[in-house]
């Protein structure tokens, strides 16, 4: 009886939000039809099952929606199945990988929820010098599996991202500066078309859809695996360090000086700036190091700045990633917000340091407990030169230039569209710092990965737009992938 009367109220619940063409009782007849359309080895779940749970489950509160039911298919045959019958019916649905988007609707949906957990595939060939990485896959599992081979495909930095959003979108790795993005890495893609055709993306079976996939994220069909370029890996160095606000100043200009002036291409970091429990600004400072010990002076600078904390040393891949852990409490909401920079220099650091004096109390104001972080990502000037085709995004590579990662998190979804607006001011007042430091950032490229869902399309795509469209006219004509939220173009 109060499984019964649990199952009623969730239907009701599911009622009110679902689009016209699920209400009214459709919305189990497309779930029915997948059920009998997949292999044994696939499964559809239902509302209050712990698989449905799980696939509909996203790293904030905020990108997760009800949907309809959930699909696990294992095989390429049975996606393929999946896609033909979603574009007949023209049902909205999305495609999760690790879930990691804060975007709401970009890998959640009140229609179908093509969970892609079961495609675990990890294999190297060490004769081609090849990794191939299943499309639910997450990269500390990655890194742990490949570990014992020596080897690994650069992905994510910290712990719990997917293989399948990052790879579709950029991937700024922890050895970017040696190879590029982890787009530039990708050697092939397994995909499903939105016809249901089952096709191999390689530069030579498939230029322009190699090119699309490159960055172009979910416009082009459900990617199963992906074929990367494998390099070796042995002990590394680093960790998380962190300063107090008393060492705010003499940490912005360690930071300024590497994002400048660094040269060793096996050194990287990731720095954020977030408010303490006293209100104060905190310095986290991700230092890597590919090797058992970085040179002397590479990070003698940050070393010697008097830390709060330190969790630094020789150590696995694996362990260096989980040294920075993200497992927010359960119920946080966020959105990012992103800015691409020619240079990190002192100008822009102090302003990035100014918006999170300014902008954690404030957030605190409106609701306590939320925060507003900023994560500055800096690279060689050689970043974006190890691509040898061309690829979706980004689209402007002729000068360097580098993210910033603007991350608010709260809970209550009442404040969503005030914290998003927040975001949005910092970002258009960091411009303006930027402009008045004469970088003139409005014609770079926005990371998708990062980009806030109010950004234009045109910052992300930028003249890689006429392309990608004319791409897309040819692989998906019917606009199934417009069923499934995301980037479009
Ligand atoms: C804590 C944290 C740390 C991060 N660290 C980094 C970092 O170090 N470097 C970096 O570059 N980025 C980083 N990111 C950003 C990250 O790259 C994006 O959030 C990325 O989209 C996550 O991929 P996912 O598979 O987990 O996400 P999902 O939410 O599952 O998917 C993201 C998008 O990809 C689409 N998609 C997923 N799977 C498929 C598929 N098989 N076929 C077609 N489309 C698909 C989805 O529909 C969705 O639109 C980080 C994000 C977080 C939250
Ligand atoms: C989903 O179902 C399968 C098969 O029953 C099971 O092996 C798996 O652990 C489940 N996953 C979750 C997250 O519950
Ligand atoms: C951090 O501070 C402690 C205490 O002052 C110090 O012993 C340690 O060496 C510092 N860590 C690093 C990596 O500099
Ligand atoms: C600090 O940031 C706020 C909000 O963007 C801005 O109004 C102010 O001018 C900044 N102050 C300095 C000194 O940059």
């Amino acid at each position: 009886m109060a499984s019964l009367k649990k199952i009623g109220t969730t239907a009701l619940a599911l009622a009110s939000v679902l689009p016209a063409t699920l209400a009214g009782g459709g919305s189990s007849a497309i779930c029915t039809q997948i059920q009998q359309a997949i292999s044994h080895a696939s499964a559809v779940y239902y509302p209050s099952s712990k698989n449905y749970t799980a696939d509909n489950a996203h790293w904030v509160a905020s990108s997760t929606q009800a949907s309809a039911c959930s699909v696990e298919p294992a095989t390429a045959a049975d996606v393929s199945a999946i896609i033909k019958l979603l574009g007949k019916t023209k049902t909205p649905f999305a495609v999760k990988g690790g879930g990691h988007a804060t975007n709401p609707g970009y890998s959640s949906t009140t229609g179908v929820e093509i969970a892609m957990t079961r495609f675990n595939t990890v294999t190297y060939d060490k004769k081609s010098g090849t990794i191939v990485l299943g499309a639910g896959k997450i990269w500390d599992d990655v890194y742990a599996e490949l570990a014992p081979l020596g080897v690994f495909a650069p992905g994510g930095r910290v712990p719990g991202v997917g293989v399948a959003g990052f790879t579709l979108g950029g991937g700024y790795n922890w050895i970017s500066n040696q190879v590029g993005l982890t787009v530039d890495i990708v050697l092939g893609y397994q995909l499903v078309k939105p016809n249901g055709d089952i096709v191999s993306v390689t530069k030579t079976s498939n230029p322009d859809l190699f090119f699309a996939l490159k960055g172009g994220y979910n416009n082009f069909g459900i990617v199963t695996q992906f074929t990367y370029k494998a390099f070796p890996i042995g002990q590394v160095w680093g960790g998380l360090i962190t300063y107090g606000a008393a060492q705010a100043a003499e940490f912005n200009a360690a930071f300024s000086n590497f994002a400048i002036h660094a040269t060793d291409t096996k050194a990287a970091i990731v720095s954020g700036y977030g408010l303490d429990a006293n209100g104060e600004a905190a310095v986290g400072n991700i230092m890597f190091y590919d090797g058992p010990s970085p040179p002397k002076g590479v990070f003698d600078a940050f070393l010697n700045i008097k830390n709060t904390s330190s969790d630094i040393g020789t150590r696995s891949l694996s362990s260096l990633v989980a040294s920075a852990p993200q497992t927010l409490p359960a119920g946080t909401r966020g959105y990012f917000n992103t800015m691409s920079f020619f240079e990190y220099t002192p100008a822009i650091v102090n302003a990035i340091l100014n918006e999170t004096t300014f902008w954690g109390p404030r957030v605190a104001a409106v609701e306590a407990g939320a925060l507003a972080g900023y994560h500055m990502e800096p690279f060689l000037n050689t970043l974006l030169t190890h691509n040898t085709t061309p690829t979706a995004w980004p689209f402007f590579r002729s000068k360097k230039f580098v993210p910033l990662q603007m991350q608010f998190t709260w809970s209550n979804p009442k404040h969503d569209a005030t914290f998003r607006g927040f975001m949005e001011q910092s970002a258009v007042h960091l411009t303006n710092v930027a402009n008045q430091d004469g970088q003139a950032i409005q014609q770079l490229p926005l990371y998708p990965n990062y980009g806030l869902y109010t950004s234009p399309p045109a910052r992300i795509y930028g003249s890689n737009i006429p392309r990608l469209q004319a791409i897309q006219a040819q692989v998906d004509p019917q606009n199934v992938m417009g069923l499934a939220g995301g980037w479009k173009l």
